[in-house]
């Protein structure tokens, strides 16, 4: 057994996986993620605490799900790409996506969380881990700058503050000849709301940056693609597995925009 002591936003990831493991124990799995179950199996720390449960877990399931086929879908047709998965916490995508050993995807976080995920997970080709702040910008020394990137960061904006992302994304958008960007971020509103939101109330995380509207990235260099807000992410086949519980408050908060645009996920291209 691993024992974790994380807290604030490090803490937060032990909620996303918590809640893909629930999911995964689900008869009718919306993503399915078995490896995040033996995961949390494997760790030592009381998953309840950070207030994740089997209603709630269907949000970080579909959220997941919703950016697996858009990062998927992208990556099926750029074989020679790089992908930075930012803010990976133990979030198990690169096996989830299976890409071929041609692409060279690298998972960044925190140090210390990115040694749980070597302890835990194991190596593959065409794969690195980076143990790095991604706004200590060094890190993307190690990363090759000549082939389209896929860049993906889910439930990491928001902990940014509105300067360093917007540098990161700069940054990013300057290093690689073309690329995507996919990621989910909160509105001004969610980030007010942030208090309702029971992984970042008991993690003691602050979520700082807000963005109301998606084309504000296109000033560095971004062109917005496309844009699903929270009542859209789950589609099809998803639907369907949802509880009846979580389908009903899904038809509530597609009826209010500013609640289901508190949460969304975009995607652009450079
Ligand atoms: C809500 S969790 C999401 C983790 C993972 N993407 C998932 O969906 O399970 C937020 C993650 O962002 C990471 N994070 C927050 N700020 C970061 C930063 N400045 N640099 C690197 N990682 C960061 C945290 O350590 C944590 O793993």
């Amino acid at each position: 057994m691993e024992k974790v002591h994380f807290t604030g936003e490090k803490a937060t990831m032990l909620g996303t996986l918590f809640g893909r493991a629930l999911d995964a124990r689900r008869a009718d799995p919306i993503l399915g993620d078995t490896a995040a179950d033996e995961a949390v199996r494997r760790i030592d720390y009381d998953f309840r605490k950070l207030g994740v449960n089997e209603n709630t877990a269907v949000s970080v399931a579909i959220r997941a799900r919703a950016m697996d086929e858009i990062a998927g879908k992208w990556l099926s047709e750029h074989p020679d790409a790089v992908v930075l998965h930012l803010g990976c916490g133990m979030d198990t995508r690169v096996f989830r996506l299976d890409p071929p050993p041609t692409v060279a995807w690298f998972d960044v976080d925190y140090p210390e969380v990115v040694d749980l995920r070597t302890r835990l997970y194991p190596e593959r080709d065409g794969y690195t881990t980076i143990g790095s702040s991604v706004t200590d910008f060094e890190w993307l020394d190690q990363v090759p700058g000549d082939r389209p990137a896929l860049i993906v960061a889910e439930g990491l904006t928001m902990y940014l503050t509105a300067e360093s992302g917007g540098e990161l994304v700069r940054r990013l958008v300057g290093k690689f000849p073309s690329g995507r960007l996919v990621c989910d971020f909160f509105s001004s509103l969610g980030i007010k709301a942030q208090m309702v939101n029971p992984v970042v109330r008991r993690s003691g995380a602050t979520l700082r940056w807000g963005i109301d509207d998606p084309h504000d990235l296109e000033r560095y260099g971004l062109s917005l693609v496309s844009c699903l807000d929270a009542s859209e992410w789950a589609a099809g086949d998803t639907l369907t597995k949802l509880p009846t519980a979580s389908r009903l408050a899904l038809r509530a908060t597609a009826l209010i925009p500013a609640v289901r645009r508190m949460g969304r996920i975009g995607e652009w291209e450079f």
